[in-house]
């Protein structure tokens, strides 16, 4: 595995990378006239932000926030980091990212299963989880030198706002308040995108078309367009607003609100002139979670869609596909007719 960042490129994009034909983006120029909701969190009434979220997360499973209490300051200085972090030789990130044992801090290129795609995406990756705090930090990258101090603050501050989003939507569902306070989403990750410019944007992907095996995915999305959303049948390109967050559903959230919120398809496209950093903060659940359709919203008349199964199946599933992660988790999630 060679990172992408590290490579000297000779100007054409590698085989590997050439993706078949009804796989490649398509026209890349996505109009922005629709784009996903933009929710401002400020707002007064919070009867109206619990519609709009839960509107959006009906019809889009994606949306931006606006006024939702995270520093500008503090995710300039993540981003900054990020990108530093990304700018470094390939032996000192790979140094600094093997501090701990396996799945403390990963780093990657394409996939999570480089080895067994078809075809390769363009872009590298480097993930960690970040709950609790104390126990995880001391096997982050200690350079950037700031990585630690800077990373671990923007962690603490998506934690509180993604149990600020989800106590919205349990309100929204009619579930209890605390309905994910507990193992659903105790196992958080930051994941740190990097996605260079690439020499043929049109035959390739920084990441396939995908839903997140998550609860919910915050992205802070820095400047540079990239991310489009699928929605009835076409792509919408999710645009670039100065300190917004991106919030989308996972497909775990889909499954537990019994297919009423949508755990939307997305992917990534690249550009030939410049480099994109992400920053995802993504809330997943413990191994051995049951993941199942809530209670509360099964009855007679509206069975349960999804069957239960153990969360570190379903990733199982998702890392044994990387190619078809829909195809891949369709039986483990089907219930019996
Ligand atoms: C992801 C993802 C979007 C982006 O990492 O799952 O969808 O814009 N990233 O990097
Ligand atoms: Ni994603």
């Amino acid at each position: 595995m060679e990172l992408l960042s590290s490579w000297c490129y000779d100007g054409s994009l590698p085989e590997s990378y050439v993706m078949p034909p009804e796989r490649r983006p398509g026209n890349l120029v996505i109009p922005l006239e629709k784009s996903i909701p933009v929710i401002d969190l400020q707002c007064h009434d919070p009867k109206d932000t619990i519609q709009q979220i839960l509107k959006a997360s009906q019809d889009y499973g994606f949306f931006q926030v606006i006024n939702h209490g995270v520093s500008e300051e503090l995710m300039d200085e993540t981003m900054n980091v990020a990108e530093e972090f990304h700018a470094m030789p390939g032996l000192d990130k790979e140094r600094e990212c093997g501090k701990g044992a396996n799945g403390s801090c990963k780093l990657y290129t394409s996939s999570y299963a480089y080895s067994r795609e078809d075809f390769h995406y363009w872009r590298d990756a480097v993930t960690h989880p970040c709950r609790p705090l104390d126990e995880r930090i001391q096997y982050w990258p200690e350079k950037p030198t700031r990585y630690r101090e800077v990373v671990g603050t923007y962690s603490v501050e998506m934690w509180k706002l993604s149990c600020r989003i989800l106590e919205f939507i349990c309100e929204g569902l009619g579930l209890s308040v605390d309905y994910f306070s507990n193992d659903l989403t105790q196992v958080p990750k930051i994941m740190i995108n990097h996605y260079p410019p690439c020499p043929a944007p049109s035959l390739t992907l920084g990441l396939s078309k995908h839903c997140d095996p998550t609860i919910i995915t915050i992205l802070l999305q820095g400047q540079i367009n990239g991310l489009q959303v699928f929605k009835d049948g076409r792509w919408i390109g999710v645009q670039p607003l100065p300190h917004a967050l991106v919030v989308n559903i996972g497909y775990l959230l889909q499954i537990i609100s019994n297919g009423k919120l949508k755990g939307a398809e997305h992917r990534v496209v690249t550009n030939s002139r410049y480099a994109r950093t992400t920053i995802c903060f993504f809330v997943y659940p413990r191994d051995e979670s049951l993941i199942e359709p809530a209670k509360d919203l099964v009855n007679a008349s509206n069975p349960a869609i999804y069957k239960a199964f153990k969360f570190v199946d379903f990733v199982t599933a998702f890392v044994l596909n990387p190619d078809d992660t829909s195809e891949a988790v369709k039986e483990l999630i089907t219930p019996n007719p």
